[in-house]
């Protein structure tokens, strides 16, 4: 069965998070991505957080699957040689340096041009164009920046940044979408162009509704779904922090459930539907509240959601949060149970989709990760392990036409 991205070759010169996420998705619906690393030393991350000496890290095993590595110091006349011709023969660039560092290198945007007009080369960087054009940033950096932190976490803390890494891998996928658009194009087009995600931007984008939420806010006031509205208290200029507030218009809240004193991840989300509001109120106890005027309507409820999901988690504090998952989904009523890591790693319906697979490393041994989470039914996605540092070299400089002795001269020369 052919691949969707088949024939589509890509020079991953990628590190860190940001890029691979990207590459690897294109690897994964078939593209032939080929990981340009550092001589010697190769991508940062296959040495951090290690859990085996020696082994390449989960951090890089986990980001780049389906790849070929091979090494290239590019800053040597050599080196520069084999990029170029790297340049000429693959459809797409894809780099995260810091700003400038492609230049730097010698690889400005009118030069790969040359060598190749149907090149698009694709970039992650931090901010784009203006003030703040030059500056290297982390995923953290790109959650503050970008809106996530100022509203994430209780507006009695400080601003919190979130698990997802949505500044590096939610990058990662804005430049897929950026990629796959561009090559789109050239079909039509012959000619390539660049690709840019700016991680603020990316982070923007998924806080979209807190953008939303600013503008209401500014126009009225007041915002009646947040949790300040009920507890009484002023809004200030800013969209502020909503605790674990539903984003839409559906009230929710994170309430305990059985086992939560020694359980640090025994709780459920419940959102307090409208159309199911008497399904709630029957499940837990409370049938007055259907008729009663002070709880009957979504608007008499606003003032009262804090009450009322107090109230809710009396129930909930009775049940498991699995059992109340079955008891509320009999009756629709949204909810949804807290799962920690050790739960996702062993669920078996995710093993099955191959959203969580075991991966097997000829250095580490079996180890998790998490698959394709797009599934194509066209194009399914076959996770292998990630390269060695340089595992491929030779293998791919043979393909570019390098016999065997001038790929020794460039290992004499420690090019590669
Ligand atoms: N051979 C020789 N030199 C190489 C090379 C190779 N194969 N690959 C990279 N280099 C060089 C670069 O040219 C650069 O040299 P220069 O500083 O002389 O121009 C140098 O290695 C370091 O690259 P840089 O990107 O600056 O790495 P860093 O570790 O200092 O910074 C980041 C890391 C992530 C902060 C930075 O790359 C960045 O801001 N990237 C864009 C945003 C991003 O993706 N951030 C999220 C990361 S998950």
């Amino acid at each position: 069965m052919t691949k969707a991205l088949e024939g589509v070759r890509i020079l991953d010169f990628t590190h860190v998070q940001s890029g691979p996420t990207c590459t690897q998705l294109l690897a994964w619906f078939g593209a032939d991505v080929i990981k340009v690393e550092k001589t010697g030393e190769g991508d940062a991350t296959r040495g951090q957080l290690r859990d085996i000496q020696d082994a390449d890290s989960l951090y890089f095993t986990m980001l780049n699957h389906n790849k070929r590595s091979i090494t290239l110091d590019t800053k040597k006349p050599s080196g520069k040689q084999v990029l170029e011709t790297l340049i000429k023969e693959c459809d797409v660039m894809v780099e995260n340096f810091a700003p400038g560092a492609l230049d730097r290198m010698g690889f400005t945007w009118e030069r790969i041009q040359e060598l190749n007009p149907k090149m698009i080369v694709a970039s992650v960087k931090g901010f784009g164009p203006g003030p703040y054009e030059d500056c290297k940033v982390y995923e953290n950096v790109a959650q503050c920046t970008g809106g996530a932190a100022s509203t994430t976490g209780f507006d009695d803390g400080p601003p919190m940044v979130t698990g997802a890494q949505i500044g590096d891998s939610g990058t990662g996928l804005h430049l897929a979408l950026g990629i796959v658009t561009a090559l789109y194009q050239r079909e039509k087009t012959g000619r390539g162009q660049k690709v840019l995600a700016a991680m603020q931007d990316a982070v923007l984008n998924l806080c979209r509704v807190k953008l939303r939420d600013q503008q209401r806010l500014e126009r009225t006031g007041v915002m009646e779904e947040y949790p300040q509205f009920s507890d009484g208290k002023a809004f200030g200029e800013a969209v502020p922090r909503a605790g674990n507030a539903s984003g839409g218009g559906q009230p929710g809240w994170v309430l305990r459930c059985k086992g939560w004193e020694t359980d640090p991840n025994a709780y459920i989300y419940f959102i307090a539907q409208a159309p199911v509001w008497g399904a709630i109120c029957k499940v837990i106890g409370r049938e007055e509240w259907i008729t009663d005027p002070d709880y009957a309507t979504p608007r008499a409820r606003l003032p009262r959601l804090k009450s009322i999901f107090a109230t809710i988690e009396e129930w909930t504090m009775t049940k498991t949060k699995f059992e109340a998952m079955d008891i509320l989904n009999e009756f629709d009523i949204p909810c949804g149970p807290i799962l920690s890591m050790k739960e996702i790693a062993e669920e078996p319906s995710l093993r099955e989709t191959g959203t969580i697979v075991e991966v097997d490393h000829p250095v580490r041994g079996k180890y998790l990760t998490v698959g394709n989470p797009i599934k194509l039914s066209d194009s399914p996605t076959d996770v292998t392990r990630s390269p060695l540092l340089g595992e491929h070299t030779d293998e791919v400089l043979a393909q570019l036409g390098y016999s065997a002795e001038a790929i020794a001269a460039l290992r004499e020369e420690r090019v590669i």
